[in-house]
């Protein structure tokens, strides 16, 4: 399907998500013709550029980064390409400027013929997300009577429950929220839109999903980086923030919601903020018996030394900011209710792993277990994510020869054994779905508050309370120890798709 004819309006076009994600996203969409025929992209910046500096620079982002730029005879298309680029410089912290913005837009308009549409996107630091927005709407450029404008705001949205309530207020002054897409780039992982139809649409999962059949639940998004050259920003964040508060309660969102009455995205939206308003709150005295916070220490991993945290570039020697957090939470509604949902993630783990983990209770009697010398594991549905996107299930068979042995065996698929198996970016995908006016993939304003609301009591706890500590763990190991004592079944505990790699952290 093809969008209306359109200009993409890139705010923080000379910066880093604009050059390493989103030109050659749009690219990706150029290529597979998902552009609408008259489609230009205008980068804004400070910084000057000439619209064939801005054309060269973009380029070599394409051939980088691109999923299709190293397709055969791609290099016309490439070029065809940045012809539809252009770049205006804009002080955008200045009410004054945005006047003559606004004239050279409607220029590049007329003359493309690109019917009066745009898109505003936002790839700018957060304290520019209340004023770009504003200073558009005081020129009119949000009103919809010739055309469609909708603004897209990149992450973080809002640094707490409070902010994230003042940007919402803010946003909502100067547009709608039809007209406001919040990117969460989870959203438009294919795999991600997969839980909704292996759920939806399968006779043997469905009626399983469901307290009765579940034991618990595991969501696992592992990082094997540090945090590289981004100290300074991370410093600011966490792990708690930076994934947990975003990306790992909408996988649980997901995970936990009532099958929607349509697709669409307010059906979709209204089923998945239900579910963050039904966690149970962790209050803020209970926060270290619910929640573990750590941090990478140096280690040493195939003989090789890498860094801890606090010696890297940006980072306080001393900090306290984790960058790893596990926790278990539920989920009080009628499908959920006593089904704990664990969920870790962290930076500088043996691998980079993102996967839901659904395990089944076992069957009510244990009729091979005087039978058998193994104990038996749960059923387990593995959905990964990424990267081997693809879904495992794990069930118990015979273990041939005497007695009545049950082990877990595999059947697994990929999505690389498809013949078709291009799976289209998450940019690539939320870029095109807003361009079509189709917001379900995006978070919506109350979704953002309840999910910060969930995390605040945290934040408090450890702000309040130094005494909860910050467990060192060796760079490459799977986080701190004690994460495993979450589980409240002794013979329970996470699931390690792959070993430590650091010896001793020494
Ligand atoms: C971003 C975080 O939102 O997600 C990063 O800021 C993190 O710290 C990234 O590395 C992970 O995304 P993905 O798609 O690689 O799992």
């Amino acid at each position: 399907k093809k969008p209306k004819n359109h200009i993409l309006v890139i705010f923080g076009a000379s910066g880093d998500l604009t050059y390493r994600k989103l030109v050659p996203a749009v690219f990706d969409l150029y290529n597979k013709d998902l552009l609408p025929e008259k489609f230009a992209i205008l980068g804004v910046g400070r910084t000057e550029f000439a619209d064939d500096e801005f054309r060269t620079k973009m380029k070599e982002g394409i051939q980088e980064f691109a999923n299709t730029s190293k397709e055969k005879g791609c290099e016309k298309n490439i070029e065809s390409f940045t012809n539809k680029l252009y770049y205006y410089s804009l002080n955008t912290k200045e009410e004054a400027e945005y006047k003559d913005f606004k004239h050279h837009l409607f220029q590049l308009d007329e003359k493309l013929k690109t019917d009066h549409n745009f898109i505003f996107y936002l790839a700018t630091p957060p304290s520019l997300y209340t004023i770009i927005p504003e200073y558009l709407a005081k020129q009119g450029l949000n009103i919809e009577d010739d055309g469609f404008r909708r603004v897209i705001i990149e992450k973080p949205f809002g640094y707490d429950l409070q902010s994230a309530q003042a940007l919402n207020a803010s946003l909502l002054q100067n547009f709608a929220e039809d007209q406001l897409y919040r990117i969460d780039h989870y959203l438009g992982k294919e795999t991600v839109q997969n839980l909704l139809v292996t759920r939806f649409s399968n006779g043997i999962f469905e009626p399983l999903w469901n307290r009765n059949y579940v034991s618990h639940v595991e969501i696992t998004s592992a990082e094997s980086i540090g945090v590289g050259n981004r100290g300074g920003y991370y410093e600011g964040s966490g792990a708690l923030r930076d994934m947990l508060q975003n990306h790992l309660l909408l996988l649980a969102s997901i995970i936990g919601m009532e099958p929607p009455a349509l697709i669409n995205s307010n059906s979709i939206r209204n089923e998945m903020v239900k579910v963050l308003q039904s966690i149970r709150p962790i209050k803020e005295e209970d926060v270290e018996k619910h929640v573990v916070r750590g941090q990478y220490v140096p280690s040493t991993i195939k003989g090789v030394k890498v860094k801890g945290y606090r010696d890297e570039k940006g980072v306080d020697p001393e900090s306290r900011t984790e960058t790893y957090v596990a926790m278990k939470f539920f989920i009080d509604n009628m499908r959920w209710a006593d089904v704990p949902f664990l969920i870790r993630t962290g930076k500088s783990l043996p691998t980079r792993v993102t996967e839901v983990v659904i395990h089944f209770k076992h069957t009510p009697h244990h009729l091979f277990s005087e039978h058998s010398t193994i104990m038996q594991q749960h059923n387990q549905l593995v959905i990964r994510i990424q990267p081997d996107e693809g879904l495992l299930l794990k069930f118990g068979m015979k273990v041939p020869g005497s007695g009545f042995n049950v082990q877990n065996v595999n059947m697994d698929f990929h999505y690389s054994e498809l013949s078709d198996d291009y799976l289209p970016g998450a940019y690539e995908r939320l870029l095109h779905d807003c361009m079509l006016g189709d917001a379900t993939l995006y978070s919506r304003g109350d979704a953002v508050e309840a999910a910060w609301k969930f995390v605040e009591p945290i934040q408090k706890a450890w702000v309040n309370n130094p005494d909860i500590p910050v467990h060192g763990y060796p760079a490459g190991t799977w986080g701190p120890d004690i994460a495993d004592s979450l589980f409240e079944d002794e013979h329970l505990s996470w699931r390690y798709p792959c070993k430590n790699l650091a010896n001793d952290g020494n």
